[in-house]
């Protein structure tokens, strides 16, 4: 079949690899109607992302058709409509028993390399899911009216950006600041609409500005530069944010959010890291009483429904981020584009 697969020094191109097959009794095997590239899948190409195997098929986020089950499969059949889970949980452990499957003891993710599992991903004709019970969500009832552009994001940054608005636990009097109007940003904001006083987007890219202004209004998204902290000063009046949310996984980035908070205020961290490494003013920090959550992986199985729910109501229309539309062939495009910051979102379909 042909697939997206990491060719090394940041690189990506399409191949042909062998077909996937059911390996563990949970699997199901999903041909993939449609899928994208993530703001993660950049990290693969930058170095953030450790143990990337040249040749593995990479890509997360996908909505497809079931070809193939594992015999202890029991919630799915041959032929229906799912949407797959970027997180891979096992579903028994005492961290997925309590609904934080992000902190499964046996997470795996889809095309993120071998420290999570060293599973082939979803740019691809196909994709074999471990845990296919869990991880597959079935597209029916309420959610049967979603189209797969609907759907396709409710397995990665829709849901990440209601799992972060949650971990933001924003008050009605709360001005939260997000960092990052990239798709994570963007649905951060969506989700966190009507839940707080007001929600400031700030970009260093005018298009992505500019986009979001579209999207979410003109007082709600603004271009910064190295030091986002005049903006957020002049927007509040001098008070900062009660929250700020570094929705774009840079040093630089998380630094300045410790300082667009207001006292006793906290800083949401949903980017993603790797080696990185901060010096900070402990005491500073301290008398400050700050607060800083990092998300680790997004908690997709606990807020998918309430994501997609939200969809299917009407309350949000992902397909509004899709500026891009490729057939699988053209994925090195896909990338250069959505790595420009051409692309809001990039679609591709096999
Ligand atoms: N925790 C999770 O499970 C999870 C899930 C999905 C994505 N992510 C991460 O969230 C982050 C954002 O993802 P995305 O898909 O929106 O990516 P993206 O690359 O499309 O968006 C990042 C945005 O940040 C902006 N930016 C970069 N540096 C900036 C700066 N110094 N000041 C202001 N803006 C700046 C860019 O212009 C861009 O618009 C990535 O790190 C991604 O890996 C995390
Ligand atoms: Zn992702
Ligand atoms: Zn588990």
């Amino acid at each position: 079949m042909k697939a997206v697969v990491y060719a090394g020094d940041g690189r990506v191109e399409v191949d042909s690899v062998t077909d996937p097959r059911i390996q563990e009794s949970t699997d199901a095997i999903v041909k993939v109607a449609r899928t994208a590239i993530c703001g993660s899948d950049l990290h693969l190409l930058d170095g953030k992302t450790p143990g990337m195997r040249e040749g593995s098929v990479i890509g997360h986020e996908f909505v497809g058709v079931i070809t193939d089950l594992g015999s202890e499969v029991t919630r799915h059949a041959q032929g229906t409509r799912v949407l797959g889970s970027f997180l891979i949980a096992c579903g028994s452990c005492t961290a997925c028993a309590a609904g934080r499957f992000n902190f499964c003891s046996n997470r795996r993710a889809l095309g993120l390399g071998t420290f999570t599992g060293d599973l082939d991903g979803a740019q691809a004709e196909y994709v074999r899911v471990p845990g296919a019970d869990l991880n597959l969500k079935l597209l029916d009832g309420a959610l049967s009216g979603l189209s797969d552009e609907e759907a396709l994001f409710g397995g990665d940054i829709l849901t990440t950006g209601f799992y972060a608005a949650e971990l933001a636990e924003p008050e009605p009097e709360d001005v939260i600041v997000i960092v990052g109007a990239g798709p994570v940003g963007l649905f951060t904001a969506a989700a966190l609409r009507g839940r707080c006083a007001r929600v400031i987007l700030l970009d260093r890219d005018e298009i992505r500005v500019s986009f979001a202004q579209e999207l979410l209004g003109q007082d709600t998204a603004f271009l910064v530069g190295e030091d986002p902290h005049p903006v957020v000063a002049r927007e509040t009046g001098g008070e900062l944010a009660s929250v700020a949310i570094d929705a774009v996984g840079s040093v630089d980035v998380f630094k300045s959010t410790l300082k667009l908070v207001r006292e006793g205020g906290a800083v949401v961290v949903i980017g993603v890291y790797g080696a990185e490494r901060v010096e900070m003013s402990m005491g500073r920090a301290w008398v400050r009483g700050l607060q800083v959550r990092f998300s680790g992986m997004g908690n997709i199985h606990a807020h998918w429904d309430t994501a997609l729910m939200t969809v299917a109501k009407g309350g949000i229309d992902p397909t509004r981020l899709i500026t891009h539309r490729l057939s699988l062939d053209d994925a090195v495009e896909g990338y250069r584009a959505f790595a420009a910051r051409e692309a809001t979102k990039v679609v591709l379909t096999p």
